[in-house]
């Protein structure tokens, strides 16, 4: 059993429901069940210390005890404040997994969390990190940036000097370590063997820091794999959007006038369910081509100011910021229900929300809340403007969610297993595609699918191995 200071949570009493949940997802889960039988007995993961910041969940908690089989010495932090499964977290705790995560953190709580699932007992870091959104990632590079910043001039971290609260967080944590630890950050930096990214906000991140050469570990991208990005952003989304709307409102969405912002891979699953639950859907695209698909499918084009007065729901899917402003809100009908699916609860003007003299806010029930504008008639915002399908509902089904982990799964085999060959330098990698084509071959049996075996000369015809990678790698699907 943990020591008591190995883990925080709401309440242990609700292991046992977590355990009977993760017993069900087990059998949805054949990727991750795979990988157990594969992997499990030669423990390639032994040594490994592995930090994962991501949504704390029933399925991820499948993921976890995955990575446990396979050697990996784990703790764990949610990336997100809502979305904590409480009983999944109790369930990691009884077995074992430091974990820092509950259901309803404060942002400081949430950054506290973070930091925690990042130091173990002896106050070193992790070799690996599971990371969604980039959290955890970010908290290390800010740390070793300041301390760089310390040691040349002793300049320290002022969080007064932001007003963004995530960032003031962050840079109190790394403040209040540099009086004690000076060089903390660094000596996690140089343990870090690497990094995989499940999301396309966090990918961007990693892109982004590639490009600028600040990148301090190799990273694989696992959101691009074609069995993440066009499963679980789409058939996930398809899922849980129309899930975390009934939950949170019980609203009628057949007949409602729906606005779906963005349409890359988590809007077409949006856009799909809300068509198909009898909603008039409309889409806000950038992307010409985007656009083009979305007119393909038969929805109407439009943008947000030309009939955001007219909608009954908008949801937010861009991984942009300010897609829906305060005074966009302010002009939308009486109860319009407002909310987010994309990653950072930017997309959303909350800010505007709350800074805006004379709206009031009237809690309706945890994660969802109506903001009443001074002429009376209000919206209702679910989740505060974060991912509202993890916030209101339980985020995406198991069986979706394998073909995610697997990715994950093989993503962090590899960079152990590659830790001293230098093949991974301090930039963004994708796995090969017969890993994609494995994950999805084994998900297929629990289908019922019977795959098709090409002939040698069917394969010789279109120039392709019999045993793939079937499509060259430019290919879309
Ligand atoms: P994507 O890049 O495929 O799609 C985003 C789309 O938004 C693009 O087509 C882009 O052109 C469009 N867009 C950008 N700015 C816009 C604006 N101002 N107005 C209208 N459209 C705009 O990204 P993907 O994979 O669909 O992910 C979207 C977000 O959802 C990311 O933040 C990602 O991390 C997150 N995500 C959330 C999940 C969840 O369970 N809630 C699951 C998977 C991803």
């Amino acid at each position: 059993t943990l020591a008591e200071s190995e883990y925080k949570i709401r309440d242990l009493q609700e292991a046992d429901f977590g355990r009977r949940e993760l017993d069900i997802a087990e059998i949805e889960m054949p990727g991750l069940m795979a990988a157990r039988e594969e992997f499990g007995p030669s423990k390639p993961l032994k040594g490994a210390r592995v930090m994962g910041s991501l949504h704390m969940t029933v399925q991820t908690g499948v993921l976890i005890e995955t990575l446990r089989e396979l050697g990996a010495d784990l703790r764990w932090c949610s990336c997100n404040i809502y979305s904590t499964q409480d009983h999944a977290a109790a369930a990691m705790v009884v077995g074992g997994t430091p974990t820092f995560a509950w259901k309803g953190e404060t942002l400081e709580e949430y950054w506290w969390c973070t930091n925690r699932a990042l130091t173990w007992e002896d106050g070193e870091g992790p070799d690996l990190i599971v990371d969604d959104g980039g959290d955890a990632t970010l908290l290390i590079h800010e740390g070793f940036k300041a301390e760089h910043a310390f040691e040349k001039d002793g300049s320290v971290p002022d969080p007064s000097t932001t007003d963004n609260e995530e960032l003031k967080c962050v840079l109190t944590i790394i403040r209040d370590g540099l009086k004690t630890n000076p060089k903390r950050w660094r000596s996690m930096v140089e343990r870090m063997v690497g990094v995989s990214e499940e999301t396309t906000t966090g990918v961007h991140r990693l892109i982004e820091r590639a490009r600028e050469g600040s990148l301090l570990f190799p990273a694989i991208n696992v959101n691009d794999c074609v069995t993440k990005s066009k499963f679980d952003n789409v058939y996930g989304c398809r899922h849980s959007l129309p899930d975390g709307l009934m939950r949170a409102t019980d609203v009628m969405l057949a007949g409602k006038s729906i606005l779906i912002a963005g349409y890359g891979d988590v809007g077409k699953g949006c856009a799909q369910s809300m068509k198909a639950a009898g909603a008039r859907v409309m889409v806000a695209e950038v992307d010409p081509i985007c656009a083009l698909q979305a007119c393909m499918e038969g929805f109407q084009v439009a943008r947000v100011d030309d009939v955001i007065q007219d909608v009954d729901i908008i949801v937010t899917t861009t991984g942009n910021k300010d897609i829906l402003m305060a005074d966009q809100m302010a002009k939308m009908k009486n109860n319009a229900i407002v909310g987010n699916i994309g990653h950072f609860d930017n997309e959303i003007d909350m800010a505007g929300l709350y800074k805006t003299p004379g709206i009031k806010k009237v809690d309706i029930k945890p994660q969802v809340a109506r903001y009443i504008f001074p002429d009376g008639h209000g919206v209702i915002v679910l989740a505060e403007g974060r991912l509202l399908n993890l916030g209101c509902a339980t985020g995406h089904p198991s069986f979706v969610m394998s073909c995610s982990f697997t990715n994950q799964v093989m993503a962090q085999l590899e960079l152990w297993a590659e830790r001293n060959s230098g093949k991974y330098e301090n930039n963004v990698y994708v796995l090969p595609k017969v890993l994609d084509e494995k994950v999805a071959r084994l998900h297929l049996e629990k289908l019922g699918a019977k795959l098709t075996q090409l002939r040698p000369e069917q394969a010789q015809y279109i120039g392709v191995s019999e045993k793939g990678p079937y499509k060259p790698e430019g290919y879309r699907y």
